[in-house]
């Protein structure tokens, strides 16, 4: 995922301990329960742990505009952490970078992907119904700072499906 216009440069990259500053910003902003550092170090020293940084230069400065946390375990995808910050939000970064993470899996033949989201976050709900996810359960009471319930979703990709 890589793209340039006249203003700015989108990169991906391997997230980094250097970017957590930045990633613990918009992660503050963006859940009621947010991941604290730790939570991040522990996922870059996980083996099956993807963590990618989504990094935007613009007029000569850069920024961490996204991340997405995901973990290849057996024959699925789980995706464990994604988050986009606010002035970044409806550019399209979220759905790319859930094909990157298709991609990914494809690559070392993974084809079902699995998330957990709060039932009332309809914009993420959105969004991965966009990228072929359903749902397919539901766990009540999954989070533990508002009781909520968590909707699981599943999505399977063509070759599967082709396959199939
Ligand atoms: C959810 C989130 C990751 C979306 O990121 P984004 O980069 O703005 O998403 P995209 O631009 O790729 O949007 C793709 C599609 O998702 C849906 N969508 C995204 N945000 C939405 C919103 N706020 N309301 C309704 N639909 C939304 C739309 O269908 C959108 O397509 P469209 O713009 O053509 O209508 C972002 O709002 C965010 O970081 N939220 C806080 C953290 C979070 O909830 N993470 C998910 C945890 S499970």
């Amino acid at each position: 995922m890589s793209s340039e216009n006249a203003n700015q440069q989108i990169s991906v990259d391997l997230m980094k301990k250097e970017d957590l500053p930045e990633i613990l910003a918009i992660e503050r902003a963006s859940f009621s329960a947010p991941w604290t550092e730790g939570m991040f170090l522990d996922e870059l020293k996980t083996t099956h742990a993807q963590c990618l940084s989504i990094k935007v230069e613009r007029e000569g400065k850069a920024y961490i505009a996204a991340y997405i946390i995901f973990w290849l375990v057996a024959d699925e995808v789980h995706l464990h952490n994604l988050a986009v910050r606010s002035d970044f939000r409806r550019q399209g970064l979220a759905c790319n970078m859930m094909n990157l993470m298709k991609d990914i899996a494809a690559q070392v033949g993974i084809t079902r992907q699995t998330l957990e989201v709060r039932e009332s976050n309809l914009g993420a709900i959105n969004l991965y119904r966009k990228c072929g996810f359903v749902v397919k359960g539901k766990r009540p009471r999954y989070y533990t700072d508002t009781n909520e319930d968590a909707l699981v979703m599943w999505a399977e990709n063509e070759q599967e499906k082709n396959n199939g």
